[in-house]
């Protein structure tokens, strides 16, 4: 079967941003405050931060439980993966995500400042001076027949997607707007020369779920 390449779970504002600026240690999103954009997902039942029973069903659970799906391995870009920019000082940052971090494959880390792979629990994180081209030849490999997910940010859903490599996109749209920082969109209409567009509002909370496939 083909192995596709992903986009999950992908939270912006109602005018397009996935983060705010001024990324730091203390805002991983910039001068956003993350939950608003994805307290929809941090609800439901298989949220896979959730500590205790309990959580949200439906269409928006549907979509916490596709993220890992058939999904073999992950590309992220290193703003993604930590506040650090321009040379590694030292190798102490191992990521957001503490010891057992959330997605269970190999994840390829594109810098241009390379450092010695990482393992936590069942993430090995690797870290890839690539093109968007071969960065996914690795990520196909390592996946081992399953899909890719491309797991942002920001900068590099939108480098897979000026690449066209990008096979489906899951984005969820939460009614508030932010105004500057790292944009994916001006409008999801601007892919629909590529990509089929459907919108569907959650019943349970007050994200739209735009799903796009290539036509
Ligand atoms: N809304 C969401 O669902 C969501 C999801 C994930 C993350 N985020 C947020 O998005 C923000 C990060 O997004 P971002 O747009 O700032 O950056 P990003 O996409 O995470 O990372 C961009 C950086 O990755 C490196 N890079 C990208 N492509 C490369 C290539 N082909 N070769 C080598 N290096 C490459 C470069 O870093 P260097 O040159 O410094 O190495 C580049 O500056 C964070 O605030 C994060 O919390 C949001």
């Amino acid at each position: 079967m083909k192995q596709l390449v992903r986009v999950q779970n992908f939270c912006v504002s109602r005018d397009g941003y996935g983060a705010g600026e001024g990324q730091t240690l203390e805002r991983p999103f910039g001068n956003v405050d993350p939950g608003r954009l994805v307290s929809w997902a941090g609800a439901t039942a298989h949220w896979p931060n959730r500590t205790d029973p309990g959580g949200t069903l439906g269409l928006d659970d549907y979509f916490t439980r596709d993220f890992s799906n058939n999904i073999g391995a992950e590309i992220m870009g290193r703003n993604k993966f930590g506040p650090q920019r321009g040379p590694w000082e030292n190798h102490d940052w191992e990521g957001w995500w503490g010891e057992e971090p959330p997605f269970h494959t190999p994840v390829f880390v594109l810098t241009h400042h390379e450092r010695p792979s990482i393992t936590l629990g069942e993430t090995t994180f690797h870290f890839l001076d690539a093109s968007p081209k071969d960065a996914l030849a690795r990520a196909f490999e390592a996946a081992e027949g399953k899909d890719v997910r491309i797991g942002g940010g920001v900068a590099t859903v939108r480098e897979f997607l000026a690449a066209d490599l990008i096979d489906s996109l899951h984005v969820a749209v939460s009614p508030l707007d932010i105004g500057a920082g790292e944009r994916l969109w001006e409008s999801p209409e601007a892919l629909t020369d590529r990509f089929h567009l459907e919108k569907v509002p959650s019943p349970g909370s007050d994200v739209v779920h735009h799903l796009l496939w290539r036509k």
